[in-house]
């Protein structure tokens, strides 16, 4: 950034002497924004919804502007939010099984900040429902969303592993069953599960859940938005939704699929009974009786106008059109995939997640996303895990699919390179120092060596070690992911802790 109003030092900070023109002002956040990967145009697969659709931005925007310094603290004060949560909340309900039809359950929800945001919660009302339970404890997929994992940590609850085959990457019901016990207050599953994008036996599970009387929460953050298009569109969609009896809440997030602004997600609960918990209260201070719903307090409106807005123009009709241009890009995607040589789907694509790994040992997934990213296509490198492979997630929204036929000639040119590049070598120390380092040897300025070493630690590094291309220019990427992938978890985890306390420094 140029300076011209701050004595020649100013290099964008935050507080300057005086006062900045409106158009410099965001011609400085554009000029920060030109290092960021594109959240338009079909070539980056995580991160980012976009349907392509023409105004919807300036539309959103415009919402989000109306509402923005509306505040969600008091639905009495602001009616307008109230009304556009409702319906948010009645969309959501009415799109996954429940509605006021006749037989329908009682659905009732909240509007939340996030996906992590309504786990937490609902792990929270399932806690909550049980305080005869001492250390409570939940069961959970190891595919999984990490947000339950957070919401364990956050809530002390003791989170239970659930094994998936490693071939259909889904729980039983009866491991699931296996991991419940007196103690347990709930039992999740995916609809799909983000990395692979799989669809877990929700029937089945919310049975044995039902059976134990144990709640069983869906996780359709990523999900709950499209297959109940895609099933309305003929794919073979199993129930996952308020139809199945032993379902007691399910999240969707309105920032993933149903394509509004980030910061909105919904999270339901099969009768207000269930959703009481969630709720908390104070009155024994001099202040305000507080209420709230969700975990936030004051709240924007922002979001939650933009979303309604985002539903309201797209509609059932757009949705469909929609999720079909995805399902198309999904099928042309995979193609390209089982196209080249030494990939192969780990899963078959049910939803609108293709993810692949590598079947030889020549071709190293982490170097071929480097070279997919040096030709403009953003994938996400999954470390290994366990019995499970490191892979390719590829997270195909409907922007994606005019790009199709460009990507299977730059997958296989990408993997060519990969090959002719030969497999990541990190240096026999590195691998041995991962392999044995334990976390808590792990000090800030070894890892501050290491980031050194490495290229890391300035704007455009990704965390998942994939570079931003433009101002970032941070190398080498498949160094980072071969590193982080020869490290156990925990170690994996302390690593990336340190890191990001390294790139989260104040500027002045
Ligand atoms: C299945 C699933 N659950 C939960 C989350 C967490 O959502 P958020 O990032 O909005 O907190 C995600 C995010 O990708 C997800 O895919």
């Amino acid at each position: 950034m140029s300076d011209d109003q701050d004595n020649g030092q100013d290099t964008g900070r935050a507080l300057p002497e005086r006062g900045l023109p409106a158009e410099r002002v965001l011609g400085d956040i554009g000029a920060l924004r030109a290092g960021d990967r594109p959240t338009h145009g079909g070539r980056l697969f995580a991160y980012v919804y976009d349907p392509a659709v023409p105004g919807l931005d300036e539309l959103a925007a415009a919402a989000h502007a109306s509402s923005a310094h509306v505040n969600g603290l008091d639905p009495t004060a602001f009616p307008s939010l109230l009304a556009m949560e409702n319906a948010l909340v009645g969309a959501a309900s009415r799109l996954l099984g429940g509605g006021a039809g006749t037989g329908a359950p009682d659905v009732v929800g909240s509007v939340t900040s996030g996906g992590t945001e309504s786990l937490i919660l609902a792990v929270k009302a399932a806690r909550d429902a049980r305080p005869d339970v001492a250390a409570p404890r939940i069961a959970v997929p190891v595919t999984a969303h990490a947000a339950f994992a957070k919401a364990a940590h956050y809530l002390r609850v003791v989170l239970d592993p659930v094994p998936v085959d490693p071939v259909t990457l889904r729980p039983s019901a009866a491991a699931v069953a296996a991991a419940i016990g007196p103690d347990t207050v709930l039992v999740a599953c995916s609809a799909p599960s983000y990395a692979h994008g799989v669809v877990d036996p929700v029937a089945e599970i919310a049975a044995v859940a039902a059976e134990a009387g144990v709640r069983c929460h869906v996780d359709a953050c990523f999900g709950g938005w499209t297959l109940p298009w895609l099933r309305r569109l003929g794919e073979p969609v199993p129930p996952f939704d308020f139809t199945v009896a032993g379902v007691t809440s399910i999240s969707v997030d309105l920032h993933k699929y149903a394509y509004a602004p980030k910061g909105v997600s919904v999270l339901l609960h099969r009768t207000p009974a269930l959703r009481a918990p969630q709720f908390f209260a104070y009155a024994d201070w001099p202040g305000y009786t507080m209420v709230n719903p969700v975990i936030a307090s004051t709240r924007s409106g922002g979001p939650i106008a933009a979303a309604y807005a985002t539903l309201r123009h797209l509609g059932e009709d757009g949705y469909l059109r929609l999720a079909a241009a995805t399902r198309d890009a999904v099928a042309g995607l995979a193609d390209a995939v089982r196209g080249t040589d030494g990939l192969r789907l780990l899963a078959e694509p049910e939803s609108t997640v293709v993810c692949f790994t590598s079947t030889d040992p020549t071709l190293d997934l982490f170097v071929l996303v480097d070279e997919l990213t040096a030709r403009g296509w953003h994938t996400q490198p999954q470390l290994s895990y366990a019995d499970l492979p490191a892979s390719v997630h590829l997270t195909v929204t409907a922007a994606v699919a005019p790009r199709v036929a460009e990507f299977g000639p730059d997958l296989a040119d990408a993997a060519a390179a990969a090959r002719a590049a030969g497999p990541v070598k990190l240096p026999a120390e590195l691998t041995a120092l991962a392999a044995t380092l334990t976390p808590d040897a792990l000090t800030p300025e070894l890892v501050a060596g290491l980031a050194a070493a490495l290229g890391l630690g300035g704007p455009g590094a990704g965390l998942d070690g994939t570079a931003a291309d433009g101002a970032g220019g941070f190398a080498p990427d498949a160094t980072v992911n071969a590193l982080l992938d020869a490290a156990p978890p925990a170690l994996r985890e302390r690593l990336l802790v340190e890191f990001v306390g390294l790139l989260q420094r104040p500027t002045y």
